[in-house]
């Protein structure tokens, strides 16, 4: 059968922030696409299926990002000297106009999709530009990939330069459009209703978005509370909201369906209620917080508190797609939130930040990342051998927690998406 096999390998998974399984040797067996269990020898009744063999090797379930702009990441790496206003007008803005352009998109969304498929990220969120056909050759790369993501034509239509600003009513058009043609050519790609955040957009357009996810159902993501002087801004823009995401809830943005509001960085004291919401997921962002001088996010407090707080690589503001770097950096920022705001807000530990980016990031995609019976068998293999130490019998969490730290850019030696392998 189809996407059914016995793998062979040091098996980590986690089941809760505190709770992780590691078998060293142990048998993941896949039915179907879905998991059916971990053992440390393989049943009997599993004796027939096709084994594959990552003996010697860490087998871990696919990694999500919540919040990754596949049209910045031709310049990750550069012009990390400014903060969040400035660093998209002088160079995002000007790098995502380039994006009207289709054959300039092919070019570098395929780049993009190629790096994707070798990262350790099996599911993505992701935000594009404004142009709904270059929206669309994103969308076709990460199908051909088998790449199951959501997909945001990216919608502005204030506060914007002239080469990237949409016309409000072009802008709920175009949406429209690209929502039908992904629905109806794509089969694991999945549109996002994607308003820019609250600067990028009026209030007319918000609340005809607000309507577009509801009457066909789908999901929302945008950025909240990001940086200082975007939260002074929006204060402007909105007197009457008592903070950004009372501001996005005016507008019909908040609650009652699936949403990803990137950053978060400086909702505790303001909007941490709200966040609290079945439906929202936090992407935190260590690495672009820390790049643009955005600040320390206190991702302890939300998953003590239970929130859905997941991992992004926010590229470019993030230099690089590996949700292994975002999970160190995210463990780092919480040292530094730790030590130098509230010692109350204990640091995170390895096993907390690799269930936020696989099982937290995941369940915004379905029953994803875990190798619990019934999830997706979303499965990445890392091969550790290429990092001798003479360091003697690590574990299994320790050599993955090693693999993190020293190799988190290095192509994954092979993938596998609901049980298909893409690698
Ligand atoms: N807020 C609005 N747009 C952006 C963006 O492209 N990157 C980041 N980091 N924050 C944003
Ligand atoms: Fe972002």
């Amino acid at each position: 059968m189809e996407r059914t096999f016995a793998a062979r390998g040091d098996i980590y998974y986690t089941e809760s922030p505190s709770v992780a399984r590691a078998v060293r040797d142990g048998w993941l067996v896949v039915v179907d696409g879905k998991v059916e269990g971990v053992w440390q020898r393989l049943p009997e009744r599993y004796s027939h299926l096709d084994v594959k063999d990552f003996s010697g090797k860490l087998v871990i379930p696919g990694l999500s990002d919540l919040h990754v702009h596949a049209s910045q990441y031709q310049f990750r790496g550069l012009w990390m000297d400014e903060e969040l206003i400035q660093w998209l007008n002088t160079h995002t803005f000007p790098e995502e106009a380039r994006y009207r352009d289709e054959a300039y998109a092919g070019k570098a969304y395929g780049i993009f999709v190629d790096d994707l498929l070798r990262s350790p990220t099996t599911r993505a969120s992701i935000f594009a530009t404004i142009h709904a056909d270059s929206t669309m050759v994103l969308c076709r790369k990460l199908e051909e990939a088998g790449l199951p993501c959501f997909v945001g034509k990216v919608n502005m239509d204030r506060n914007s330069p002239d080469i990237l600003c949409e016309e409000t009513g072009q802008s709920i058009r175009d949406t429209l459009a690209y929502i039908d043609e992904v629905t109806s050519t794509c089969s694991l790609v999945r549109p996002v209703v994607t308003p820019r955040f609250i600067p990028s957009c009026t209030d007319g357009l918000c609340r005809a978005l607000a309507t577009i996810a509801d009457e066909r159902n789908l999901p929302v993501q945008s950025h909240l509370s990001e940086n200082l002087g975007e939260l002074e801004w929006v204060k402007e823009l909105c007197p009457d909201s008592t903070s950004y995401a009372d501001a996005y809830r005016a507008l019909g943005l908040w609650g009652g369906r699936r949403t990803i509001m990137a950053h978060c960085v400086y909702s505790l004291g303001h909007e941490e209620e709200m966040l609290a919401d079945d439906d929202i997921w936090i992407a935190h962002c260590p690495d672009s917080n820390t790049n643009l001088s955005s600040g320390l996010m206190c991702a302890r407090y939300y998953l003590d508190r239970g929130c859905r707080i997941g991992l992004g690589s926010d590229v470019a503001g993030g230099t690089t797609l590996s949700l292994l770097r975002s999970i160190t950096d995210a463990i780092k920022v919480s040292k530094m939130y730790w030590r130098h705001v509230d010692q109350s807000m204990k640091p995170l530990c390895f096993r907390e930040a690799f269930h936020m980016a696989s099982v937290i990031g995941g369940s915004f995609f379905g029953d994803v990342g875990t190798f619990l019976p019934g999830y997706e068998a979303d499965i990445v293999v890392l091969d550790d051998s290429t990092l001798p130490t003479t360091i003697e019998n690590l574990g299994v969490e320790e050599r993955l927690e090693r693999y993190a730290y020293l190799r988190p850019e290095a192509p994954v030696a092979h993938k596998a998406v609901a049980g298909r392998w893409l690698l």
